[in-house]
């Protein structure tokens, strides 16, 4: 009998079962997806009170220096409160905070007190004059280095200083368990939780207790 071995092709697992897969071409958008949605925390200062505003344009962008962008339209008020105090916090919101996430997005710091409408506590940064927001599970301390006008948005590029994270997120062997934090994500237009991990960074070539690598098509 001529029985066909198991494919060890890395494609194995997401190969189409028959025929070409059908697509569509869209115009050029943001489909990028999906993005995390982060609350940014600003102000503080004698010119601007503590404002938040709701980001999906955000990105890591450098390792050293740990190095963040943001993107924000120039009519927003946080656009002017981050320009003149030249720092910010990226607060990661939990599943629990999505009602907060998306109102901070919809209302404006310039008639609405946000930390106290959403009863936030604005509790010190620990290298920024602008508080972080102390209720999210993780806070990402920026300063600016850079700001670049793109069109629409404006993107600030910023150093991070300091990062804070909740203590009951950190196990026994001191590692972040970010699988812990509830944390959402954001794609087109809507709001998702985050499921369990899959496995970890480079487990595909993970060697197993023989000492073999394991083949890419050999998940299962
Ligand atoms: C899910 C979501 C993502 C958003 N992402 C951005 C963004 O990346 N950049 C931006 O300028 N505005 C973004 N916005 C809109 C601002 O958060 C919104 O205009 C906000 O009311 C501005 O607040 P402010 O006037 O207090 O600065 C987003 C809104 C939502 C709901």
């Amino acid at each position: 009998m001529n029985k066909k071995k198991p494919s060890r092709s890395p494609h194995a697992e997401t190969k189409p079962a028959t025929g070409p897969i059908a697509k569509e071409s869209w115009k050029p958008g943001n489909v990028l997806a999906p993005v995390p949605v982060v609350l940014v925390s600003c102000g503080g200062t004698a010119d601007y009170r503590p404002n938040i505003i709701t980001i999906a344009w955000t990105g890591t962008v450098c390792s050293d220096p740990p190095l963040l962008s943001i993107s924000v339209r120039p009519e927003r008020h946080s656009y002017d409160v981050i320009t003149a105090g030249g720092e910010f916090v990226v607060n990661l919101p939990s599943v629990a905070q999505t009602r907060i996430t998306d109102w901070c997005g919809v209302v404006s710091g310039r008639e609405h007190d946000k930390f106290a409408e959403c009863g936030l506590t604005a509790a010190p940064a620990g290298q920024v004059a602008c508080p972080i927001i102390a209720e999210c599970p993780v806070n990402i301390e920026c300063r600016v280095t850079r700001r670049l006008e793109l069109g629409s948005h404006h993107l600030f590029l910023a150093r991070v200083v300091a990062v804070q994270v909740t203590a009951e997120l950190i196990d026994a062997e001191g590692k972040f368990r970010v699988d812990r934090a509830g944390l959402i994500a954001y794609g087109l237009g809507h709001y998702f939780p985050l499921g369990p991990a899959i496995d970890h960074f480079g487990f595909s070539i993970r060697r197993r207790k023989t000492g073999r690598r394991p083949g890419p098509g050999s998940g299962i």
